[in-house]
Formats: structure tokens, sequence, C-alpha cells
């Protein structure tokens, strides 16, 4: 959204300012006034806590931006979900009313339904995998998917894989996801999977899931080890089985008015800090892997690996998903599955 600041106001106040960081002696310019003087101010909406990679991922973009462009543009991140759940803020975006967001792959589906298939479950073999995907010719071409969706996707941020977790019993073979109330994303494609596992699926967004698993209003839900983490699920739902059903990365995103607004030059700058910024966040991302795998496994989580028979099962199970969910891109999902290979 841009806001017409008070220039004349915003002047004075920032001569104020600096005549008293630098003394009456060095003298403050209408030029230094104009550099300073933001053009646009941008919202930024993230539904995760400070500390994540993804609103570090945020805060960096943010920086770059104002660097490369003096200041003209600033971004304010707003963290911790304060804007509303992905699907509310999405729509913003669509509109205008919010202009930029992170968002996860799996609620954007619903907007952009081709975006599906590159979470489709047990698709990639591991994270390389799925980064020579989302790097090369066919990520590129998800990108210009977004026709007509009022959406303009930046950079791809990761977020890892992502497994089952409950309060009941841990998971060690496909029969013991019977019964389960597992939360989801609010994405069909979510849905379908969960059932294809004999579980019953409860969307929700990301916000609800603490209480509903304290209340227990679900049983479980799925999530990456940050997540897990930094949400403090681990503490009311202590099974945790690495079964890595998918890995669903996220988006930076730009609303399409907001986009609209801005000078070709302006679009390359935040192209530029978008992609700066993602390389930021995947390096941290795979740091905070790590440390919150170690947190909770301290904290005396029991932590269940599948055997390859028991994963193959599950496998099995999601199968038929492919067709269902996917059916006019199978070309796609065939040349993902021979990347790298
Ligand atoms: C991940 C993702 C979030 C999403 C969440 C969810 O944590 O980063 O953007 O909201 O999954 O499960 O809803």
């Amino acid at each position: 959204m841009r806001r017409e600041l008070p220039g004349v106001l915003l002047g004075v106040v920032m001569a104020v300012v600096l005549s008293g960081c630098i003394g009456p002696e060095q003298p403050v310019t209408n030029g230094d006034l104009d550099m300073n003087t933001p053009e646009y101010v941008f919202t930024y909406a993230e539904n995760q806590a400070e500390d994540y990679p993804t609103t570090q991922g945020a805060y960096k973009f943010a920086e770059l931006i104002s660097q490369k462009t003096n200041g003209r543009i600033l971004i304010n991140v707003q963290a911790g979900g304060v804007l509303g759940d992905e699907k509310s803020v999405c729509e913003q975006l669509q509109f205008g009313g919010i202009d930029f967001m992170r968002m996860s792959l799996s609620p954007l589906a619903e907007f952009v339904p081709k975006l599906n298939v590159l979470q489709l479950p047990y698709l990639y073999r591991d994270a390389d995998h799925m980064w020579q995907v989302l790097d090369g010719a066919i990520g590129r071409d998800f990108m210009n998917s977004f026709e007509g969706s009022n959406l303009v996707p930046l950079s791809w941020y990761d977020a890892g894989a992502r497994n089952f977790y409950n309060s009941v019993r841990p998971i060690r073979k496909l029969e013991d996801m019977k019964g389960l109330k597992i939360r989801v994303q609010e994405s069909e494609m979510m849905i379908g999977m969960v059932e294809a596992l004999g579980a019953s699926p409860a969307p929700m967004s990301y916000a609800e899931v603490y209480s509903a698993l304290q209340t227990g209003v679900i049983n479980g839900a799925e999530n990456n080890w940050p997540s897990y983490e930094s949400t403090s699920h681990y503490e009311v739902a202590k099974y945790y089985t690495i079964d890595e059903h998918n890995r669903v990365p996220e988006l930076q995103l730009c609303s399409q008015p907001t986009w609209d607004k801005l000078s070709p030059a302006d679009q390359e700058i935040i192209k530029e800090c978008a992609l700066e910024s993602a390389e930021y966040e995947r390096r941290l991302w795979s740091e905070r892997e790590k440390k919150s795998e170690e947190k909770v496994r301290q904290a005396g989580c029991q932590i269940i690996e599948l055997s390859p028979g028991e994963k193959q099962k599950f496998q099995d199970a999601v199968k038929p998903m492919y067709e269902k969910y996917c059916s006019d891109y199978m070309d796609i999902v065939d040349a993902i599955i021979d990347t790298g290979k």
C-alpha cells in the first residue's frame, strides 16, 4: 500500500534529528532529506516468529531494498501472523491491501492449483532434488504460471520436509495412523493426503494448532522441525515420526496491484533483493533445522524413524493422489521425478 507521507513534517523531524546527531557545523541539505524520504512504505506479512528463518529472510529483504534504493522504498515486516492467517493475507494481497507476504505453497495452491504438483507426497528424493527442480527450468516455469492470480511470485524459500506428530502414540506403521485426527493446512490436497493414509483430516490455520492439540480437539499435526519446535507443539504432542511425506517450499509474493505501481527498475531491484534474501534464508534454514531437532530431542520427545518397508506402504497409499490432484500435469510430474537422475 502506498502511503502518502507528510513530507514537510518528516523533513522537519529529520532535520532536527540529524542536526542533533551531527552537530550544527554539518549542514543538512535538502538532498539528504530527499534521499531519506521514502516514496513507498510497503507492508510485508509473515506468520512465523521473529527469530524464524523465513522472518529473518524477510528482514534481510527489507534491509537490502532500503539499501539499494537509499531508503526510497521501505518494507515494514509484520511477523507472528499479526496481519492474519495465510489464506486471508493472500486474499488481501490480491487487491493490494497488503503488499508482500511469504506463504507456504500448500494453501497457496488453492489460489494457483498447478502448484500442487510441487508438493505431491514423496515426490522428491531429498532436499537437493527439490532445489534442482525449483532452481531450474521447471521452477522458472512455475514462476510464470501466476497469470490471472493477481499475485507476483518473487523467490523460493526453504521449509524442509514435513513429518507427522501426535499426542496419542508413536506412529511406526501405516495402521497407526488409523483413527487419529490430524490437523492439515487449508488445502484440498493435504486433506486428501491424510485421508489416503487412513487418518481423519482437520484443516485449520497454523495459529490455531497449539490450542487444538492442547485441548484434544485434534490428536496431531504435521510439520517440519523448526515449526514443530518454534510453536511449542512438541510440548503437547511428543511423538514425532520422520516419514518426510512432503517438501512444501515457501514463496515470497508481491501483490499485483502493488507491483503495477512500480517502475520496471524498482521491480528489478525487488526481484534481486528477493533472490538474495532467499539465499540467506536457505542458509539459516539448514542451521535451524539441526538446532530445532536437537532441542526437541533434548526435551524428551519420542522420535521415530519409519523402516524402509513401512515408508513404502505410506508411499503406496498416496500414489493415487498423483492422478487425482495433478492429472493435467503428469508430464511435469514425470520431468520432476527424472530431474538429476
Ligand atoms: C510452515 C510454514 C507456514 C505454514 C505452516 C502450516 O510452518 O512455514 O507458513 O503456515 O507450515 O503448517 O500452516
